[in-house]
């Protein structure tokens, strides 16, 4: 085995040989590629701080304008005549919501609210509760409904349904708010939202509001 076929065989010119010594144009062109990556490294980091600043201004924004739903609480809700048997001739439903607008800077505008009150899925009541109204941030708007002869369907057989249930102790209903709803933000207004409120609420054997249900806050949903 001869140790010289490990090597390729050079057959024609010698290749450059390596420079050991710079010259001054070598250098030049060193620090001017430097620069130029300096340069640019700089334009990168100016770059992504203006990014992270501008993020955050916007995070800052969001965070201050993050829309809220409104929040609809049941205040109240009675059945004044719950006990007497014939109470259907006379029938009478009342309630007290509060709305609130917990926004810091967007308002609602709100088209007609109307109020329907429902016994097993079955509406047995509709009343409109307030005109179109503009709803300033951090106010809170009491939206009050007395249900009764032409706004309430009860039958005798509807009655006596809650003079059933009733003596187990709880009458339970639906109140459900429905309103349009626009978000103002400024001088801009958002398109609008159909608003759905839907309470719960149960009544006991007096027919008022079972403190379990008091002061709940409604779930909201927007279609
Ligand atoms: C409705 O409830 C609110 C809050 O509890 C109360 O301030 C207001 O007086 C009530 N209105 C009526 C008419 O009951
Ligand atoms: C909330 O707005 C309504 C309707 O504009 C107004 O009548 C009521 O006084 C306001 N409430 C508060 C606490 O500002």
């Amino acid at each position: 085995m001869n140790n010289f076929e490990r090597f390729p065989v050079r057959t024609g010119q010698e290749p450059p040989a390596i420079k050991r010594h710079h010259t001054p144009r070598y250098y030049a062109h060193r620090v001017r590629e430097s620069l130029t990556t300096r340069v640019s490294k700089l334009i990168c980091a100016i770059f992504l701080i203006i990014l992270l600043v501008v993020g955050i201004v916007f995070f800052i924004l969001w965070l201050s304008l993050r829309p809220h739903r409104p929040r609809i609480f049941i205040q109240d809700f009675s059945v004044p005549g719950l006990g007497q048997p014939n109470g259907f001739e006379n029938a009478l439903i009342t309630f007290n919501v509060t709305a609130r607008n917990s926004n810091q800077h967007i308002g609602f505008h709100y088209d007609n609210v109307e109020g329907s009150v429902y016994y097993k899925d079955q509406r047995i009541g509709y009343i409109p509760l307030l005109d179109p109204f503009y709803q300033e941030p951090k106010n809170t708007t009491i939206m009050y409904g007395v249900l009764s002869g032409a706004t309430l369907t009860v039958n005798s057989q509807r009655w006596m349904e809650f003079l059933n249930d009733r003596t187990q102790g709880t009458v339970i209903f639906r109140l459900d708010i429905t309103s349009n709803i626009q978000f103002k933000v400024s001088t801009w207004d958002s398109k609008r939202h159909r608003m759905h409120a839907s309470c719960a609420v149960g009544v006991g054997t007096d027919g008022s509001i079972l403190a379990s249900y008091r002061n709940k806050r409604c779930p909201v949903y927007f279609t």
